[in-house]
């Protein structure tokens, strides 16, 4: 029998949980090996200073996990590795119980995908160029990743760059903390909208960076006071999401891009553009990257509009600026994986990729013209091409009450406190990722809950009780 002692003090949740996790954790590791025996449940609650009803449940739940099973008289072992892997439960998963509607995520479904990588797996192993996408590439990408991203970064986002300006990312995500690390030092202040997508504001925290937010309307970032913060906070750099920004879904107008311009090259500031969204939206104003390439990093990925799994986005920036990325790359993941990178530019060259642009564009759209029917048209916020929607509360309905209510109701949204910027209050507001259920039928379904919660007015009583 093993003395297997699990850490479990800095896990949170409940005990037991934590244990079967410990358990998960060395198994995965191959510090416990198959067939081995775990202590007795009465020895492992003293030793942990639980009681044995948590060890017995600790031990169910990772038997329900297929990680050990149990023997009447002989104790409980470590199993074999399954024959197939269970399923990882990422963190922006759909909550475990199945019945929740999960509008708390902007995930599209991407009809098709998984067809399409295992006959593009298929037809690359064939190739016989497949080796050539195991080793190191470039920090930057291999030049046809580079320039395939260029391609689509004209064809589907209206931003213009060489190949050599563009670095292959791992998403839209590390592109963000590729830009900061490359632009920015540890103490120095990033202006963002009030409200903003809260992966800046991890990109910021695990940087030092400080942030600090501007004011916002239905048109996204107010000039004016961009400009006030720019002459009192000095900031290094503005990010900003001017097409169907996180989490409001607004299109900044022509106008507010060339006065926003105007002030950053007044302040020198460098412009960050994360358009993620910017392909939903073929009519709105092209890019800002496109009124001012030399003070612009520009980024986006493909998460949107063909798979998150995939973990392939663009970086665009001026070729002064380039090295520094690249040096960031090197320092922060070496380069994006060239067999994803080759998988996507495939698609971009081949039509594939503007195809399943062209689906998801369709599908926003139907969503959103189900959310107008079934809400009332002064909740709700945004623009209609977005694959989300910005909900503003009615009185009395506070938004803690109305998340809680609704989640009480079976459907998961995401309150406006997840993207406020600093200690401002939120306002009562909540974003609805509408493109997260599997179909359209069970998205009526959660709008339907949500128009009757939006009309039942109890929210200001809620907490009290
Ligand atoms: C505005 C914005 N930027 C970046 C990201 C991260 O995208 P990716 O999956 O490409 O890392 C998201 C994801 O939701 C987003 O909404």
């Amino acid at each position: 029998m093993t003395s297997w002692l699990p850490q479990i003090s800095d896990r949170e949740g409940p005990r037991y949980r934590a244990i079967a996790d410990a358990l998960a954790e060395d198994v995965g590791h191959g510090r416990l090996g198959p067939g081995t025996r775990l202590p007795t449940h009465r020895d492992l609650a003293y030793q942990l200073g639980v009681t044995v009803g948590t060890i017995t449940r600790a031990y169910a739940e990772a038997e329900r996990r297929g990680l050990v099973g149990g023997e009447v008289g002989r104790g409980t072992f470590v199993r074999g590795a399954p024959e197939k892997a269970p399923a990882t439960e990422p963190f922006w998963q759909p909550p475990s119980e199945p019945s929740v509607i999960n509008l708390a995520v902007c995930l599209p479904h991407s009809p098709g995908v998984e067809q399409a990588i295992a006959s593009a797996v298929a037809s690359l192993a064939e190739s016989g160029r497949l080796g050539n996408l195991l080793g190191y590439s470039p920090h930057g990408g291999l030049p046809a990743h580079r320039a395939a991203g260029a391609q689509w970064l004209a064809r589907q986002h209206r931003a213009i760059g060489a190949p050599e300006q563009i670095v292959v990312t791992l998403g839209a995500q590390n592109a963000m903390a590729v830009a900061f690390a490359a632009i920015a030092r540890a103490g120095d202040t990033i202006v963002t909208e009030r409200l903003t997508y809260h992966g800046m504001k991890a990109v910021a925290s695990t940087l030092g960076l400080q942030l600090e937010g501007v004011a916002i309307d239905e048109h996204g970032l107010i000039p004016e006071h961009f400009e006030q913060v720019c002459r009192r906070s000095a900031p290094r750099a503005l990010y900003t999401v001017p097409t169907l920004h996180n989490p409001t879904a607004a299109i900044s107008p022509v106008e507010r891009r060339a006065e926003i311009v105007e002030i950053a090259r007044h302040y020198d500031v460098t412009i960050v553009e994360d358009d993620v969204f910017g392909f939903l939206a073929p009519n709105a104003p092209p890019p800002i990257q496109t009124m001012a390439p030399d003070i612009t990093v520009y980024l986006t990925s493909l998460s949107k509009s063909i798979a998150a799994g995939l973990r392939v986005g663009y970086l665009l920036a001026p070729l002064s600026v380039i090295p520094r990325v690249e040096a960031a790359m090197r320092a922060l993941q070496y380069s994006a994986p060239p067999l994803l990178a080759e998988l996507a530019s495939r698609w971009i060259l081949d039509g594939s990729a503007d195809r399943f642009a062209q689906t998801q564009r369709t599908e926003a759209l139907a969503r959103q013209a189900l959310a107008r029917d079934l809400l009332p048209p002064a909740t709700v916020g945004g623009d209609a091409a977005a694959q989300h929607l910005w909900l503003n509360l009615p009185e009395p309905w506070r938004r803690e009450d109305f998340v809680h209510e609704l989640r009480r109701r079976g459907v998961s949204v995401t309150g406006a406190d997840a993207f406020v910027v600093g200690r401002v209050s939120a306002p009562h507001a909540v974003r609805l990722g509408l493109c997260m259920p599997r179909s359209r039928e069970e998205l009526a379904h959660g709008l339907g809950i949500i128009a009757a919660t939006l009309d039942t007015h109890v929210g200001a009583g809620l907490m009290m009780v």
